[in-house]
């Protein structure tokens, strides 16, 4: 009897650690991107075949509706939130208005970034889609700083 309690004791116990070390692990390492609700937005000729280097969606208030919401299930734990980097990436507010901005964000935001074998940033071109990543851009465009 006494060792029947004892083990149930400590199954209970190892359990309570294993749930904890569980949340832990969300909390931190949760990479699984979240997919995004484009439909609102108009179609990008070709979808995900034919990427564009210009944001179609500059400056449209879905958009930028859309964006911000996907930037922040998807790339605020690292980013930042509202864009303000807390040091672990680059804070996106300096990223180039424009065309320049344009053409590096989408790079980034299809292929990440890996240097020697390490991820820095996974890709997220394929998962999310490109109406997602113009959108998320159309938003960082309205956080921009120079300062
Ligand atoms: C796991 C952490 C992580 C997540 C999630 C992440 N990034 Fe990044 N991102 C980074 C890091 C780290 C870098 C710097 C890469 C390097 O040093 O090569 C970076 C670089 C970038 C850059 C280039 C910035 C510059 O100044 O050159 C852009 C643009 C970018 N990320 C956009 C995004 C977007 C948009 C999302 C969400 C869809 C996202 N990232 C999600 C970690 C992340």
């Amino acid at each position: 009897m006494t060792i029947t309690l004892g083990r149930a004791a400590l199954v209970a116990a190892a359990s309570t650690l294993m749930l904890s070390l569980a949340g832990n692990l969300q909390a931190h390492g949760n990479v699984t991107p979240q997919a995004v609700d484009t439909t609102a937005l108009p179609d990008i000729t070709g979808g995900n075949d034919a990427w564009i280097e210009r944001d179609p969606y500059k400056g449209n208030a879905a958009a930028i509706k859309i964006g911000e919401s996907a930037y922040n299930q998807n790339c605020a734990r690292c980013h930042g939130i509202e864009a303000i980097s807390g040091g672990i990436a680059p804070d996106l507010r300096y990223l180039e208005l424009g065309d320049s901005g344009d053409e590096w964000f989408i790079q980034r935001f299809r292929h990440g970034s890996s240097r020697d074998g390490k991820v820095y940033m996974p890709p997220m071109g394929e998962v999310l889609g490109q109406k997602a990543g113009w959108a998320i851009r159309a938003w960082l465009e309205t956080k921009h700083t120079d300062d």
